[in-house]
């Protein structure tokens, strides 16, 4: 990352000659940036442990862990993998190591006598470069935020939609209860009530019951807008929306469907809006990272779409009461995400089953007929 936000890039410096060193910062100090140092391939795998550089400068001929050694142990580790290494050398001719180096990708070489000009522009591609892909990740990742905040105020929306109508639908039956039974309490004996009246409230506390009922069901059947498309596109949407998200905790997240398209007659929008609460509940089931696969076949006449993860699996008081709504694990969960999720599948005629792995996490699976009847 980018140190302190202050929107600098980190550009490391190797070389055990404290004048070489000197001689760099001097040609790159007008580039702006923040130039560190290091005196050894040891002192600059320590420095890439805890920061991300935009190009790394590595003088090739260190004492001790020479430069190419240090390189490969910089491409070994899987935060500098694509870290740019720009070599500095003192010899002309190509080196068997020299087109090893290069053939691992991603390096560049500078002979010396460095020419101060072809090293701060070669440097400042490399910066701009990876401040357009830091660009980039922040933009992913407050599309992301933005798209889950909405997610969650479209779940909150529905809830208070969901509230209001309770509320006034058992508005009427109460009134009929309360009306009758303070009628019975007003005389000093309270007759008791007569069969008609307890008729009346018994009917009135079954209508309560299915209000209740009815609204837990979400009754309210959302409107599908189908339409026929590859579901292959659907999968890649939601993965693809997810990724940042993923990545930022150590998640690694892959999408797996048949060469060839999986058509199918659904509402698009809804169903990805499905695919990325069950993508989204997993990677939340997973803080320190973990392995997130969606997969998508095609078996018989059904679509099968899986959504499995190695995080924390449902807790099991949660697992007993799944696809109930406002039941969250979480501190900040609307607890809506899952029975929205069932109830848009089985608008579409599919089912949808969530349980825990033997080997550790949860799968969610959603089957689809593949033949829509409309
Ligand atoms: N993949 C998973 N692994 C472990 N637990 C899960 C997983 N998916 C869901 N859960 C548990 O099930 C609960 C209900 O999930 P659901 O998506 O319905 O609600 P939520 O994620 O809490 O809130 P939201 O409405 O914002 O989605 C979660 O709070 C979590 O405890
Ligand atoms: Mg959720």
């Amino acid at each position: 990352m980018m140190r302190d936000g202050d929107g600098k890039a980190n550009i490391l410096l190797v070389d055990d000659i404290p004048a070489n060193l000197l001689a760099l910062r001097s040609i790159l100090e007008t580039l702006d940036q923040n130039l560190v140092e290091a005196s050894s391939g040891e002192e600059a795998l320590r420095h890439l442990l805890h920061d991300d550089f935009a190009v790394i400068l590595l003088d090739v001929s260190l004492p001790g862990m020479d430069g190419y050694e240090a390189a490969r142990l910089i491409r070994g580790r899987k935060r500098c993998r694509r870290t740019p290494i720009i070599f500095v050398t003192a010899y002309e001719t190509p080196s068997e190591r020299m087109i090893q180096a290069y053939s691992q990708g991603g390096v560049d070489f500078l002979v010396k006598p460095i020419v101060p000009a072809i090293l701060r522009s070669k440097v400042a591609v490399f910066v701009e470069l990876f401040q357009k892909t830091e660009q980039v990740k922040r933009q992913q990742e407050q599309l992301f935020t933005q798209q889950r905040e909405m997610m969650r105020a479209g779940h909150l929306a529905v809830a208070g939609q969901l509230a209001a109508g309770v509320a006034h639908e058992v508005r009427n039956p109460l009134a009929t209860i309360k009306v009758l039974v303070e009628g019975a309490l007003r005389v000093k004996n309270p007759a008791p009530l007569s069969r008609e009246e307890l008729t009346v409230i018994h009917g009135e506390i079954a209508r309560l019951e299915r209000i209740v009922q009815d609204y837990l069901d979400f009754a309210r059947p959302p409107a599908l807008n189908r339409s026929l498309g590859d579901l292959r596109e659907v999968v890649d949407q939601a993965a693809a929306l997810l990724q940042a998200n993923a990545r930022r905790q150590g998640v690694h997240l892959v999408a797996d469907y048949p060469e060839q398209p999986v058509w199918a007659t659904v509402d698009h929008d809804q169903l990805r809006a499905v695919l990325v609460n069950l993508l989204l509940n997993a990677v939340e089931a997973m803080p320190r990272g973990g392995h997130l696969s969606i997969t998508l076949a095609e078996k018989e006449q059904e679509i099968e779409l899986n959504v499995t993860d190695t995080g924390s699996g449902f807790p099991p008081d949660i697992l007993k009461r799944l696809f109930t709504p406002f039941v969250s694990g979480k501190p900040t969960g609307t607890g809506l995400g899952l029975c929205i999720s069932r109830r848009i599948v089985e608008y579409h005629g599919g089912r949808i089953a969530a349980q825990n792995r033997a080997e550790g996490g949860a799968i969610v699976a959603i089957t689809l007929p593949v033949l829509q009847n409309d």
